[in-house]
């Protein structure tokens, strides 16, 4: 080992530590490409179902059966996420987190595989099984990603690093959005290819993992194998002497073997937990009920509403603002500190939100308000990706030690999908009674979350896992010893938001 890795310490970036983040986030691509890749050839996949039934039944398609069946094909995807990731919890623990990844893949090759087949096999039963069995991948690959990342990470670098998480899902959608474009994949002939595509990123990181190392943290404190622990530290680090990285995580371990092994229904039922899920879950909601959702299922109509010239390019636009503004957080996260981005982020949409309905109102009078309301779209994706997007997936993990932190990942993610189901699912009918007026209820909501992260969420840039949860354990009543002391009074909204 050359001695001037010993001289750069901790906050050296290895090879190795790059290869198994890059590796990890692959998944993430997917889950992001799999978001996006059901929008552009609505119309062509469509065409298909019907013509598969003309063939089937000798009679074109019912209109609602039609309905039904696509919005089956989308939303299967919230289903096969909602129940996979509650497993995530029991996989990681009993596979170790390199090889659940790993096994995880023959998820994403059946749903691939089943989706890229389907038109050959004129079957729409094998396109929404192939989309349930992808969103089962994603699931699993939403909680198994921000774990392992943010166990192998450096505590100087975990927020960066658990920000690329988020990054790799922008980026997926980006692609998708760009290959589903009518000159390349978007085609009548080459609809399959664009959905089956999502096997590559999968076989990239089968080839990959091997390389990898598991992580060391789960290696000691689960399996109690201090010596692999420690070669996996070793080549994660860059440095021989790994023993105040060890250090940290016996401490952790000493707690959490006081603490017992906690259930998902002990996670709520424990005061001592009860606090940091309500936590958890409600960052995850404030990313989903933001309404980001609305802006990446329906961008592409609501800027043909709002009158700009060619919606499909501003549809990647918005991807293009979405993927340059993830880049921009993972820079501030280390710096500006996750509690004040996730509120910055929410102020910044609800504003955005709030621009947006006043554009879309006086667009009949004011032609130009056209500009003004995909501005205030482009700002409203730009603040999501500074705070709400990328923060609640890894802050989960760091508001929990070792022993509850895969069941707390398990019902954050729970949590997050069923949100995404919902918004998925409702947002065409809200749309349609409310008008341009749909997007001041997610400004509301937005006021609500904005409010609930300034007086109940701590902040936890630059400490140690063990720090973060002996900020609870210290004073179950209060979270806000970590941060300045706050009037007691205003506990009492907090309460009653998370019961
Ligand atoms: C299905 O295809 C038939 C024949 O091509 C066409 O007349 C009908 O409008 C199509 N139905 C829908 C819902 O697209």
């Amino acid at each position: 080992m050359p001695a001037g890795f010993q001289k750069l310490g901790g906050e050296r970036v290895t090879g190795t530590l790059i290869l198994s983040v890059f590796t990890a986030v692959l998944g993430s691509l997917q889950f992001g490409y799999n978001i996006g890749v059901i929008n552009a050839p609505q119309k062509i996949i469509e065409q298909e179902y019907n013509a598969t039934w003309l063939h089937r039944y000798a009679a074109p398609i019912p209109h609602g059966t039609l309905t039904t069946l696509w919005s089956l094909s989308v939303a299967i995807f919230s289903i096969g996420g909602m129940m996979s990731s509650f497993s995530v919890g029991v996989v990681s623990e009993w596979l170790g987190r390199r090889k659940a990844m790993l096994i995880n893949n023959l998820l994403a090759f059946i749903g691939g595989g089943m989706m890229g087949m389907s038109k050959l096999c004129q079957s729409f039963e094998m396109m929404i099984l192939g989309r349930f069995f992808i969103g089962a991948y994603s699931g699993l690959a939403s909680g198994l990603v921000p774990m392992y990342v943010g166990e192998i990470s450096p505590t100087s670098l975990r927020g960066a690093l658990g920000t690329l998480h988020q990054l790799a899902i922008v980026i997926g959608i980006l692609l998708a959005q760009i290959l589903g474009l009518e000159s390349l994949l978007g085609t009548e002939e080459l609809w399959p290819v664009l959905l089956g595509l999502t096997v590559l990123p999968t076989v990239l990181q089968m080839a990959l993992l091997p390389f990898c190392p598991e992580s060391p943290r789960y290696l000691y404190i689960i399996r109690c194998q201090e010596h692999h622990a420690k070669s996996g530290l070793r080549r994660l680090t860059g440095r021989l002497e790994v023993d105040e990285d060890l250090a940290e995580m016996k401490e952790e371990k000493r707690r959490m073997e006081m603490e017992r092994k906690v259930s998902i229904a002990e996670l709520f039922r424990s005061p001592l937990y009860r606090q940091p899920i309500g936590i958890a879950i409600l960052l995850q909601l404030s990313q989903q009920l933001s309404g980001v959702n609305a802006i990446f299922y329906y961008s592409t109509s609501i800027f043909e509403k709002a009158g700009v010239e060619s919606p499909v390019y501003a549809t990647i636009g918005a991807g293009v603002v979405n993927c340059a503004f993830t880049v921009v957080s993972l820079f501030l996260v280390e710096r500006t500190g996750r509690r004040t981005l996730h509120m910055l982020g929410l102020a910044g949409m609800a504003v955005c939100a709030i621009i947006m309905t006043a554009a879309l109102a006086l667009l009949d009078r004011v032609p130009w308000m056209s500009y003004i309301s995909m501005l205030a779209i482009f700002g409203f994706v730009a603040f999501f990706e500074v705070g709400p997007g990328p923060i609640p997936w890894f802050f989960v993990a760091e508001l929990f030690s070792q022993g509850p932190r895969p069941a707390a990942m398990a019902v954050a993610g729970c949590s997050n999908w069923t949100a995404n189901f919902i918004i998925g699912m409702s947002f065409q009918y809200i749309a349609h009674y409310c008008g341009p007026y749909v997007f001041l209820i997610f400004a509301a909501l937005l006021l609500f979350f904005l409010l609930f992260t300034f007086f109940r969420v701590p902040e936890t840039r630059g400490k140690t896992f063990d720090q973060i949860s002996a900020g609870f354990r210290r004073c179950p009543g209060s979270l806000l010893d970590m941060e300045e002391k706050r009037s007691t009074e205003l506990e009492d909204l907090g309460e009653g938001s998370l019961s």
